[in-house]
């Protein structure tokens, strides 16, 4: 029998809102992951400080094949481990339709099926991929019981889908297969232990600090190739300005605008889409207005130092 609110949940979710949805590691904040302002709404409910990438659930591997290129060991561990508590983090697809903001304007994608019926019954009459990090407050910790999805989120979910206790408990374990190496970027509820018996010694991701992945650091994340000036009041003609408000300096050569009507969550659903749309290759540098500190504001701004602190390397 399926959830009598699943139909509910599929409509909040194609609207752009945020369901509730329990797996087996732990409960969700789920929202279409193509959608910029819906993965921004979900970024604002945790109150994350940073973007951190989020990871993408679809439903079954074929799904996962259309957003990430698996190598063959890639694809030796989704069939081993699919649907259940392992998130494999592989380059994008071109033409991935997941959004800029749910990879933090990474190259690669974290993808898992989840191994929770209700959560692949939401997956398969949605019909897409969804984002859902942990169900929590940033910092909080992670809920496995729609009980303290209701209590810490309850006002920013449309409908917290009632799955009972997760089993495990424990956020999904994370490898990264981007390149010839597997690396074990989180431990989580699939052990190590699975993992080598099916495909020998992996390395920890954490430990070569010379090729950083985790999220937030700085060399993982797109920079932009040209370069980034903040706080811009005025533009040079060969600039591409990114705008913030309703009013802006003329005479760039490429003008967007983050939000015209001044909201930090419109602004962070555009930021990596724009950051890109504004990095040509006749562009001599990226100006970019203010943007409030509030809400937010505050994981753009870290972004945006980032990026304008990218080439002083
Ligand atoms: O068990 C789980 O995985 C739960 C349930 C709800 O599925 N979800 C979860 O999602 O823990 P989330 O979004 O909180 O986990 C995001 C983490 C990031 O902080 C980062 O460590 C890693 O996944 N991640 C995502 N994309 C990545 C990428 N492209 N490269 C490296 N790490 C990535
Ligand atoms: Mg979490």
């Amino acid at each position: 029998m399926s959830d009598p609110h699943l139909m509910d949940a599929v409509a909040a979710l194609r609207a752009g809102r945020l369901v509730g949805m329990p797996t087996e590691t732990v409960y969700g904040l789920a929202a279409n992951a193509c959608n910029d302002e819906a993965v921004a709404a979900v970024f604002a409910a945790k109150g994350r400080p940073q973007f951190n990438p989020l990871i993408v659930h679809v439903s079954c591997t074929e799904d996962a094949l259309l957003l990430g290129r698996f190598s063959e060991i890639a694809r030796r561990l989704a069939r081993a481990f699919w649907p259940g508590p392992l998130t494999l983090v592989v380059p994008r697809t071109q033409g991935c339709p997941v959004s800029w903001l749910a990879t933090a304007g990474l190259e690669s994608i974290a993808i898992r099926v989840p191994g929770h019926p209700l959560a692949l019954d939401l997956l398969r009459a949605f019909g897409g991929p969804l984002v859902a990090p942990s169900a929590n407050r940033s910092g909080h910790v992670s809920p496995t019981m729609a009980q303290h999805v209701r209590e810490s989120l309850g006002h920013a979910a449309d409908i917290v889908l009632d799955g009972g206790s997760c089993r495990i408990g424990l956020e999904s374990t994370i490898v990264a297969c981007t390149d010839e190496r597997v690396r074990l970027l989180r431990p989580g509820g699939l052990t190590r232990d699975a993992i080598e018996a099916l495909i020998g010694p992996i390395e920890s991701g954490k430990s070569d600090p010379s090729r950083p992945e985790a999220p937030g650091q700085l060399k993982s994340h797109y920079a932009p190739r040209a370069p980034v000036r903040l706080n811009a009041a005025e533009v040079a003609p060969g600039e591409a300005l990114i705008a913030f408000g309703p009013h802006w300096p003329h005479g760039a050569a490429l003008t967007f605008n983050l939000s015209e009507k001044g909201d930090v969550t419109e602004a962070a659903a555009k930021l990596f889409a724009l950051l890109r749309a504004a990095d040509q290759p006749f562009i001599s540098e990226i100006a970019v207005m203010p943007v409030p500190e509030t809400g937010l504001g505050e994981a753009i701004n870290d972004r945006l130092r980032r990026a304008a602190a990218a080439r002083e390397d």
